[in-house]
């Protein structure tokens, strides 16, 4: 049971057996009775400078999915264990993207004569290979925090950029924050032979957006936009950039987790606020500012079922198992993807 008061004890216990050579990261999707037991919380961007930052921590449990754990795998040095509490903690989103599919895409596009002028940029939420095929392209990672100043620095290296997974984040962004039309973006679909695109589409195009999105913002929806504005009058209205680009044009402000948490401590006590992202965050920013009405945009829409698997038992787990000595889980990505992954997952960290 998720708030078994016998399983928190004896995560706290475990987790003071390991004392300093733990270090526990959570991402702001996880459960509130998983999330008491991180020492740094944050959204991917943070959690992946966090990692790199704790060269002392001999395991560092990952409460978050596979490819923030494979990023953390990256980011630390060998001798440092990575866990994942459950392997099937995936993202459906990043799954969306295989080596193969995308390799099949860059030969598409070395076909049409572009891929010597496009730049790979990779969303944070893909597979260490498909950062590694990034980094090697001359490409960088980003995520919902820094994809504006990913996409510019991109803009600089080359005449186009090919978006890994997100076609959501990708357009938002290139829209949004750089100013280009929808009419400058394409989308690269794999399941279709030639990504179902011509080449002169590919020629023509800016932003060649991966067909993939977030099985939980891909959700949201204009309607249920217009719909709360109806019911809440005076609502602020904040989503994750991953939601559909007319859900974010009808929005007033759009972020990172980490903006989100942000937006609504600064908010004036009163302040009506509806918010599109994952619902254990939403709850969470309820519970935490009773002075401010705050709302999920879509009640029928769940949680991030895979975010929701790390819970008490495997937490528990993955912790009594390190104090007794036995590494579980552990997220290990090989050398070579690993020396290729983090040439993209550097570029993003210097970013301006
Ligand atoms: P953030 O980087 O904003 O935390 O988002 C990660 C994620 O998976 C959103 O679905
Ligand atoms: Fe992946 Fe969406 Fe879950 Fe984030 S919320 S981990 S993008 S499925």
């Amino acid at each position: 049971p998720a708030s078994d008061p016998a399983l928190v004890e004896r995560a706290w216990k475990a987790k003071e057996r390991l004392g300093e050579r733990l270090f526990v990261l959570g991402h702001h999707y996880q459960r509130d009775e998983v999330i008491q037991f991180a020492d740094v919380t944050g959204d991917s961007f943070k959690l992946a400078r966090e990692a790199a930052a704790r060269p002392e921590a001999e395991y560092i449990v990952f409460c978050g999915v596979h490819f923030m754990a494979e990023s953390a795998d990256i980011l630390t040095s060998d001798a440092q264990k990575v866990v994942l509490p459950d392997l099937a903690a995936g993202c459906s989103m990043a799954d969306m993207a295989t080596f193969d599919q995308v390799e099949e895409a860059w030969d598409v596009l070395t076909d049409a004569g572009v891929a010597d002028v496009t730049v790979p940029i990779t969303y944070m939420n893909s597979s260490a290979d498909i950062k590694a095929f990034v980094g090697r392209r001359g490409g960088a990672v980003c995520t919902s925090s820094n994809a504006k100043r990913a996409l510019t620095w991109a803009f600089e290296q080359g005449e186009k950029v090919l978006f890994l997974p997100d076609q959501h984040l990708g357009r938002n962004t290139a829209v949004l924050q750089l100013g280009l039309s929808l009419d400058d973006c394409v989308v690269y679909d794999p399941h279709r032979p030639g990504g179902g695109l011509t080449e002169k589409q590919l020629r023509d195009a800016k932003m060649i957006l991966w067909r993939g999105h977030c099985s939980v913002h891909g959700r949201f929806t204009a309607e249920a936009v217009d719909d709360v504005r109806a019911r809440i009058p005076g609502v602020n209205v904040l989503v994750h950039p991953e939601c559909r680009h007319e859900v974010v044009t009808k929005a007033d402000y759009i972020g990172s987790t980490e903006y989100i948490i942000r937006t609504i401590a600064e908010a004036p006590a009163g302040s009506a606020w509806a918010i599109g992202t994952e619902l254990n965050l939403v709850k969470r920013l309820a519970s935490q500012h009773p002075d401010k009405s705050i709302s999920f945009l879509d009640r029928s829409i769940c949680l991030c079922s895979t975010m929701n698997r790390i819970d008490m038992p495997h937490l528990v787990w993955a912790l009594e198992s390190l104090a007794e000595g036995r590494v579980v889980n552990q997220i290990v990505v090989d050398p070579e993807t690993t020396h290729w992954a983090k040439v993209a997952l550097d570029r993003m960290l210097a970013l301006p």
